[in-house]
């Protein structure tokens, strides 16, 4: 019978000779997924018996992530800034630059606007990971958490319950804002911005996600370009839109949201990885 340290080697040795990325890392999580053992007692039981049983539901994990199923779909959950959401194959894996978007939403909600009482769109929600974070960080907001397909906002919906904060946080379906009932202060979306001939060159586990969530069209902005149409009336006077993209893609909708709000101004701001990933638009320039 396997105990814990070979059953972590073994599992390590196949998902490194698979090629994928920190393949330690991820045979201790998937062996303490089946051992149900916190990281400490990993190592701190490695003579621990693994039984029949574990060692067949290890194996299968490990087969899984051989074929590339991204991680975050054989656990069943993400971890998003501070917090576990729900996640399956339909939607997206919540990325770390992503953290970013809340961040600076939550930033602007707090220095940037005038009433505590803001009313926000999470556009393209997904798990609701960003809408679930800013109703726990900002106590007195109403966030409206759209997105396109049903079985997208089963998940949001499942992770908003678990959240606690279905009293504020409410779901829409439709396109892009059209679901949105009211003109909102702040508008925040991590749209699909990946241009469609660069999906099939995206590395095998991202090619598992829904390409709903990865296909901006010819060159990834067609969707922010259509909400940049549509934020002309669901944006408050004084209201400000932070869209996720690429670096690549921030001078061109700078230019498009000029052209939207005149009066406005932009900022971005960068990522983790210092790459400018955030764009910022006031309708009004604050300055
Ligand atoms: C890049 S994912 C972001 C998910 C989540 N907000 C996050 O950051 O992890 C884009 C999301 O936009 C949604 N989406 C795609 N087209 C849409 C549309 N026309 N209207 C609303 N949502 C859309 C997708 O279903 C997907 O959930």
């Amino acid at each position: 019978m396997a105990v814990l340290r070979t059953a972590i080697q073994d599992s390590h040795e196949k998902l490194d000779a698979a090629g994928i990325p920190d393949a330690r890392l991820e045979a201790e999580v998937l062996v303490m997924n089946v051992m149900r053992m916190a990281r400490q007692n990993i190592f701190a039981e490695q003579e621990t018996e693994v039984a029949p049983e574990q060692q067949a539901a290890l194996d299968e994990l490990v087969q899984r992530r051989l074929t590339r199923e991204p991680l975050a779909y054989i656990l069943g959950y993400r971890e998003f800034y501070g917090i576990n959401v729900r996640v399956n194959p339909n939607v997206l894996i919540p990325r770390p630059e992503t953290e970013g978007l809340v961040e600076h939403a939550l930033f602007m909600a707090l220095m940037g606007m005038e009433s505590r009482e803001l009313t926000i769109a999470d556009v393209g929600t997904g798990t609701g990971a960003i809408a679930i974070n800013l109703a726990l960080h900002l106590p007195a907001a109403r966030v409206f958490a759209v997105d396109v397909a049903d079985q997208v906002l089963d998940v949001a919906a499942f992770n908003i319950r678990n959240h606690g904060v279905a009293d504020r946080v409410k779901l829409g379906i439709g396109d892009l804002l059209d679901a949105v009932p009211e003109p909102v202060d702040l508008i925040v979306a991590n749209l699909p911005y990946i241009p469609s001939d660069r999906i099939s060159t995206l590395q095998p586990e991202v090619q598992q996600e829904p390409v709903l969530a990865l296909d901006g069209g010819a060159d990834g902005l067609d969707l922010i370009r259509r909400l940049l149409d549509q934020a002309e009336e669901k944006l408050k006077e004084n209201g400000i839109i932070l869209l996720e993209m690429d670096p690549d893609q921030i001078p061109v909708v700078q230019e498009l949201a000029m052209e939207h709000f005149p009066e406005g101004a932009t900022e971005v701001q960068q990522d983790l990885a210092h790459m400018d990933r955030i764009l910022v638009i006031h309708r009004q320039n604050p300055y």
